[in-house]
């Protein structure tokens, strides 16, 4: 056998109103491993494309700690392989590189020795893989790279995840500004206290949110998608971030928030003409001002990480 190839999608995590336990995947862009039969004892990252400032020490790469932990869990860890991480998007994007890379490393290494695990053995070693990335725990990013769709984390210690109902066309514009937030400095502006009243109106928004994705009540889901607790605290982190918001949800967005930690932002759209309509929108305004920006529209991956 000459070795396998997979496939992670990037993700978008919050979705506004879950910080750390809601998340969806994105059908591109996304990272690629390849695992082979190495020529040393032990798992060796042999190659790492567009990802220049990546370690290739397992410990410190989330493709290779995530893979290593499945190879340890099975008794394999002295299998001689090679893995080649090929990095399609940039780090630090807010749009789940770490977590993409974790879960094609812990993927690929289970569809190299014949699939002995199922995907969600897979989601806590993928987890431990993301962790060299922030240092935090949380599945918001791998659960939705790895199974696809809009999966909510009812407990982060546990794993305890669910899939959510996604309605039919919503389609989703991502805005990426070139800078560069790293996600645990994105954290660490955060208080670590909510009052009791923005607790109930941002658990209205996400028990709505999660009601009306179930029933495709796309006026609730509009209604539902304001974040009360996050977005005040990190959109100054973003230069511009209101008149983006509201070029947006002018041009008929259901919503508009941070993709995880920033800087990329989304806006959810109801189907892919609303979609392209605000692209243009938002565009015109970066082209306008002269400032350099990734846009891009994308469905919802439903199926998430695949080998090919
Ligand atoms: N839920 C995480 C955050 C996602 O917003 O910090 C980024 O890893």
């Amino acid at each position: 056998m000459n070795g396998v190839k997979v496939f992670a999608p990037a993700s978008v995590a919050n979705l506004a109103v879950g910080y750390d336990i809601l998340g969806l995947a994105l059908d591109k862009p996304g990272d690629e491993v390849i695992v082979r039969r190495g020529k040393t004892d032990g798992l060796v990252i042999s190659k790492i494309t567009k990802g220049k400032t990546l370690s290739k020490e397992l410990t410190k790469n989330t493709a290779g700690l995530a893979a290593l932990r499945v190879l340890q869990h099975l008794g394999e860890e002295n299998m001689p392989i090679e893995m080649e991480l090929h990095k399609k998007m940039r780090l630090g994007t807010g749009l789940g590189s770490s977590a993409a890379s974790a879960v094609a490393g812990a993927m690929g290494i289970n569809e190299y020795l014949g699939r002995p695990l199922e995907k969600s053995d897979l989601l806590k070693f993928a987890v431990e893989g993301e962790q060299v990335a922030d240092g935090s725990w949380h599945a918001d990013n791998v659960a939705p790279s790895l199974f696809g769709g809009i999966i909510l984390i009812r407990d982060n210690k546990t794993l305890d995840w669910k899939r959510i109902y996604v309605p039919e066309h919503l389609s989703i514009v991502l805005i990426h500004p070139h800078i560069q937030i790293l996600t645990s400095a994105s954290r660490a502006i955060l208080k670590d206290t909510v009052q009791l009243d923005t607790m109930i109106a941002q658990t209205g928004n996400l028990a709505s949110l999660v009601a009306a994705f179930y029933t495709s009540d796309f006026n609730m889901i509009r209604r539902s998608l304001t974040d009360h607790v996050i977005e005040p605290q990190r959109k100054q982190l973003i230069p511009h971030f209101d008149e983006i918001k509201q070029i947006a949800l002018g041009q008929d967005a259901l919503g508009f928030s941070i993709s995880g930690a920033g800087p990329s932002m989304f806006a959810l759209c109801e189907n892919s003409f609303i979609a392209e309509n605000t692209m243009h929108a938002v565009q015109k305004f970066y082209s306008d001002n002269k400032i350099e920006v990734d846009i891009f529209i994308s469905g919802i991956n439903k199926t998430g990480a695949y080998k090919f």
